[in-house]
């Protein structure tokens, strides 16, 4: 397999925790995308775009909400333990 990272059709609605408000946020409308073995992949969007979201659920710490996201051929949201193990993170905070 060439695609070490495959975001196919994900999708992330918050829902408003307080009663009385029904707005919900996309956070993450549908977005595919691949990357590559040894490719270097920048995700760029303006503020509120879905990044950080996007990140989150590739690093199992956000639970996506639709469509499917694996790394190195396994699911983030079913096996974050597995991809946990593959994965390395230097957040920039
Ligand atoms: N925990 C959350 N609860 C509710 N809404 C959220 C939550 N996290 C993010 N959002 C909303 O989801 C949308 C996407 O946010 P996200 O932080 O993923 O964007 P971003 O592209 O990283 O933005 P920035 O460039 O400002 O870092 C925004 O509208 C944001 O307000
Ligand atoms: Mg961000």
């Amino acid at each position: 397999m060439n695609s070490v990272i495959v975001v196919d059709d994900l999708h992330k609605s918050y829902k408003p925790k307080t009663k009385g408000q029904s707005i919900e946020v996309k956070a993450v409308d549908g977005i595919s995308f691949k990357v590559d073995k040894g490719e270097f992949f920048g995700l760029l969007g303006p503020n509120g775009a879905g990044k950080t979201t996007t990140i989150g659920i590739l690093t199992t710490r956000v639970l996506p909400t639709g469509g499917r996201a694996t790394i190195d051929g396994i699911d983030v949201a079913r096996q974050p333990v597995e991809v946990k193990r593959r994965i390395g993170v230097a957040s920039g905070e």
